[in-house]
């Protein structure tokens, strides 16, 4: 799929590292670049064209992010440096001061470290419970087991809505209308799931969402922070300073502004907003349904094929996001890796920051595939090729 339009691909890599972060088409580059080379000034700042137009850009940035999720309105849409800054400011920002002692939290041990980690810290600071809800055979949470966690103690349920390493998708909807009833927030982490399902936050109806821009085709350093606005009135600033603030003065008096502002303090990554603006762009432009269905049959050829090699361990053959867990068994994940590098394949081997979940697998290490829409089934067949090789089996690598 538009496979030119990405220049990294020039270089003849076999990109399979996606969940990781994902390659950018030469139309997020250009604004960026575009952005450097001819109106660069600041946003909100300026009495000047350069910073009306920038101003413009931004703003309409919002807008898109809106319209991309489907947020009711854009004062729901605040800028952040990732999925990590959004869950924290979350959490530390509202929950810190919602939740009490004996409150349960919960989370799975699937969930990256971003997301467990900031509900950890609560325990300590309020006293808090973090409980985890059972995965099934496939390392999955299904509905049951969230309405099995269920107690009146428990305030918030917190996932992932595709996880990083089995790739299941949950049953979002379900658990959200559920927990609703029974007045429970949810905390919705979307690193892996914004760039690669159309989302509807109306739809879906979760009080908090988070995302990362470099995970769909954007740069580094820009996130998205989603909540109700109700919600996220209530979320205190974790980090201020300017342009967030109506006044402060010599008698220790301040005032902040209204949402999206308040929770925006300092000059923003502005070339990232910018870039983020032209990858969903990008991304509409290609349609998330053809996004979705391209990633869902590349998993489906990969398995089929991966499975002709024997001795090789699926650890989540069953989901259906393109995400591909696996060991050749007798080697470490690290030294796949590497052997496949030397052939110009880029996959990730490690925990990939979901460090619990080894209690469930019951090992640590795992190589994993990642697929966005510039993947392709040669790639497939290439990898697969390598890892029957006889020579990764003797350790020749
Ligand atoms: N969260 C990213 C991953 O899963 C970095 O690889």
């Amino acid at each position: 799929m538009n496979r030119e339009d990405f220049p990294m691909l020039k270089q003849g890599y076999y990109y399979l590292d996606s969940a990781a972060t994902s390659l950018k088409p030469k139309s997020v580059i250009d604004a960026v670049v575009d952005y450097y080379e001819n109106y660069t000034s600041n946003a909100h700042r300026g009495d000047y064209d350069l910073s009306y137009k920038v101003s413009e850009v931004y703003d309409g940035v919002r807008e898109s992010v809106r319209l991309f999720i489907n947020a009711k309105r854009i004062e729901e849409i605040i800028f952040t440096s990732g999925t990590t800054m959004s869950l924290n400011m979350i959490i530390e920002g509202f929950f810190k001061n919602k939740l009490k002692a004996g409150d349960e939290v919960l989370i799975t041990k699937a969930e990256h470290s971003s997301l467990a980690l900031p509900w950890l810290t609560l325990i300590e600071s309020i006293g808090i419970k973090v409980k985890y809800m059972e995965l099934n055979e496939n390392y999955e949470l299904t509905f049951d087991n969230f309405k099995e966690s269920v107690t009146e103690k428990t305030k918030v349920v917190s996932i992932a809505h595709i996880t990083n390493v089995i790739g299941d998708v949950r049953p979002v909807k379900e658990i959200t209308s559920y927990a609703h009833q029974l007045g429970i927030y949810v905390v919705l982490d979307g690193a892996q799931s914004v760039p690669h399902l159309k989302t509807d936050v109306q739809d879906l109806d979760v009080d908090f969402l988070a995302f990362s821009g470099h995970k769909m085709l954007g740069p580094t350093g820009i996130g998205i922070l989603y909540g109700k606005y109700e919600l996220l009135n209530e979320l205190k600033p974790t980090i201020v300073g300017g342009g967030m603030n109506i006044y402060f003065n010599g008698l220790n008096e301040y005032e902040y502004k209204e949402l999206p502002d308040r929770l925006e303090a300092g000059t923003q990554n502005i070339e990232g907003i910018i870039g983020l603006g032209a990858s969903i762009d990008y991304l509409n432009k290609i349609g998330m349904d053809n996004i979705t269905k391209h990633d869902q049959e590349l998993k489906a050829y990969a398995i089929s094929k991966l499975k002709e090699i024997n001795n090789i361990e699926l650890y989540n053959a069953n989901s259906t996001s393109g995400i591909v867990t696996f060991n050749i068994k007798g080697i470490f994940s690290q030294d796949t890796a590497l052997y496949l590098n030397k052939h110009k394949v880029c996959v990730r081997a490690g925990s990939h920051c979901a460090k619990s979940l080894k209690e469930c697998l019951n090992i640590s290490n795992t190589c994993r595939i990642s697929f966005y829409l510039y993947n392709t089934k040669e790639e497939i067949d290439y990898v697969v090729a390598l890892l029957k090789n006889d020579n990764i089996l003797e350790g020749s690598l």
